[in-house]
């Protein structure tokens, strides 16, 4: 048997669920990976909630949690790319879920998990790294430009405020005054989050900023942007419809993100930081804490 963290139904925390079921088979394609990490993300409770709608193809109870890093257990018929025993990560395939001890890849979503990296490290880039990547590689820009990370204290933002500082970009971190220290220790300039946001960072970057990486949304990306030189520089993962509103984008998506930010922290010229690790028999109160909306750096789920 396989325990597997479930919502058996959508809404708050209370429908999920840790469950014993047989161990998952590869089909065409997958990859059967032991589960050695699973990165925690808002996407799982946001998906929990219907939030990103209430899909027929996704049967409930419905597996949670969605990037993973792994040995290989199992390959279904056609893969190539790799044998059991292989160390992975990548995000799971559709309809499947990263809190559990074994779960399915598609092969052709996964990459080899880079020697050096701990498997902790490496179950939080097919999301998190991804999505910092996407972010900070969304306009090209030359060393010294000003970039605006709000949100940066958390999963995404610190990594984003972290491969700026390796392009040399001058980075602004907004986030609440707890994670100045981290902020600080990124190499960024911090700036509490709250009222005035946007007079302190006109006061450190009087002509603006290149580029607003926004990982919150809503007032506080309104709040800050009109510090953007120009409006189509402004990018928000969580909240594209009011970044196009205000003449920006959402997430762009590189299909080479995922190997490419996995070189990067493989070199270690990065390092996710995990703030908190949970085994999964608790990974209800590692969701809470996610859910809670003011996580510091990554949270990590160990079966
Ligand atoms: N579109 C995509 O593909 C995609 C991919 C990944 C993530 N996302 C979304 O992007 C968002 C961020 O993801 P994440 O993994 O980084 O989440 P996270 O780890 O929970 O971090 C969110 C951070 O936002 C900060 N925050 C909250 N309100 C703030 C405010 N008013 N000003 C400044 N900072 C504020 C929080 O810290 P404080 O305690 O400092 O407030 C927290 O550290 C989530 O909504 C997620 O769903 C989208």
């Amino acid at each position: 048997m396989s325990r597997v963290y479930v919502f058996k139904d959508y809404g708050g925390p209370e429908t999920e669920a840790l469950l014993d079921r047989p161990i998952p088979q590869p089909g065409r394609g997958e990859i059967l990976v032991e589960v050695k990490a699973a990165g925690v993300n808002p996407v799982d409770w946001k998906i929990r909630e219907g939030q990103l709608g209430r899909s027929p193809n996704r049967a409930l109870p419905a597996p949670m949690g969605r990037e993973v890093a792994g040995v290989v257990a199992a390959i279904g018929t056609d893969v190539e790319e790799f044998r059991v025993d292989d160390e992975v990560l990548g995000p799971v395939a559709p309809g499947q879920g990263g809190f559990a001890d074994h779960a399915l890849l598609r092969a052709s979503d996964a990459v080899t998990k880079p020697a050096e990296l701990s498997f902790e490290i490496a179950a939080t880039i097919a999301v998190a790294g991804t999505t910092a990547y996407d972010l900070t590689h969304a306009i090209d820009l030359e060393p010294g430009a000003t970039v605006l990370v709000l949100g940066a204290g958390g999963g995404v933002g610190s990594l984003a405020t972290e491969i700026g500082r390796v392009h040399q970009f001058r980075v602004i971190g907004v986030a609440s005054e707890r994670k100045r220290e981290l902020i600080e220790s990124l190499g960024a300039e911090f700036v509490r989050s709250g009222v005035g946001v946007a007079e302190t960072v006109r006061e450190l970057a009087p002509d603006g900023v290149d580029l607003i990486v926004d990982l919150v949304g809503g007032e506080a990306l309104r709040a800050v942007a009109p510090l953007a030189k120009s409006p189509d520089h402004i990018f928000s993962a969580p909240d594209p419809e009011t970044a196009e509103e205000l003449g920006g984008s959402g997430r762009p998506n590189d299909p080479e993100s995922l190997r490419r930010i996995t070189e990067v922290i493989g070199y270690g010229a990065i390092t996710p930081r995990i703030s908190a690790t949970y085994p999964l028999a608790a990974a209800r109160e590692a969701l809470a804490y996610v859910e809670s909306g003011h996580a510091t750096g990554k949270v990590v789920i160990i079966p």
